[in-house]
């Protein structure tokens, strides 16, 4: 396979770090981004070519994804506090709702202007609004959600329509279920509908070539959303999982 190149947003990340070295070893030149000068090595480390730069630095961030020429861009950018931790939640839930906001539209804009043809967004998967169970990824968002989950929902839903509409990117929607496994803040699966990180990573690199443009559960199966579409569309398996050596 020919190796594309892609700017990975996010690679020092839950997701982005088990995702660099499967790009990297599928043949991919990664241009991957950390705001951690003292992270740029560990990138190094992981098959990125690193860049250290802030999503809401609008200017440096299309000077950088520019620099990468890349044909994909993928957005695996979160702030939320390790391990989820209830102290910190409060405050980080509006930061985490601007990074999907105003941090995914720096993104687009950027990744227009390098002439990128694909962007694919980190979502989740409990965004729905209450209805009849599992849903089905045309089921409608919880727009009408008030308080904390209603800034998660206006930073969901901001995100994902920047991802889907701003041609001429493709645009890709991962609306990921509980993350656990390495680098997580969880050993084991949650019992709403759960995903290993290995295999939430997969689905990006499998979204690089595969599925038309639009928005993808992807979880183990539960009873909470259907992940049919992302096994059918993209070839996913929620049991994928990162040898250990090459981990
Ligand atoms: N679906 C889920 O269940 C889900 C999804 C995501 C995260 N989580 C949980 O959240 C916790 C933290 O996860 P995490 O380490 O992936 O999240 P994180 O620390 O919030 O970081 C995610 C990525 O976003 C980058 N980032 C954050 N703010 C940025 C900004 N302003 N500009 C540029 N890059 C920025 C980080 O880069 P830096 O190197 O600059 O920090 C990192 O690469 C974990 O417990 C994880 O399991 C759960």
């Amino acid at each position: 396979m020919m190796g594309y190149r892609i700017f990975l947003a996010g690679a020092s990340g839950a997701i982005g770090s088990r995702l660099t070295p499967l790009l990297h070893s599928a043949g991919h030149y990664v241009c991957g981004s950390t705001r951690s000068e003292a992270k740029a090595g560990v990138l190094r480390s992981l098959g990125a070519d690193p860049v250290v730069v802030d999503v809401f630095a609008a200017t440096a961030l299309s000077r950088a994804v520019a620099a990468a020429r890349p044909d994909v861009v993928i957005h695996q950018l979160t702030d939320l506090p390790k391990n989820l931790e209830p102290r910190l939640m409060a405050q980080a839930i509006p930061r985490n709702a601007r990074i999907r906001s105003e941090g995914t539209r720096n993104l687009v804009r950027a990744a227009i202007a390098a002439g990128a043809r694909r962007l694919i967004a980190q979502s989740i998967g409990w965004a729905y609004a209450p209805g009849p169970e599992p849903h089905a990824e045309s089921d409608p968002l919880d727009a009408d959600a008030e308080g904390d989950r209603g800034i998660t929902l206006r930073g969901v839903i901001a995100l994902e329509e920047l991802t889907l509409q701003s041609p001429p990117l493709a645009g890709i929607v991962l609306r990921y279920g509980q993350l656990y496994g390495p680098g997580t803040h969880s050993a084991q699966p949650s019992n709403l509908s759960p995903v290993h990180v290995d295999a939430a990573a997969h689905a990006a690199v499998l979204a690089i070539t595969r599925g038309g443009p639009g928005a993808y559960n992807i979880a183990q199966p539960n009873q909470h959303i259907a992940t049919e579409k992302a096994r059918r569309e993209l070839g996913w398996n929620a049991d994928f999982r990162i040898a250990e050596e090459n981990a």
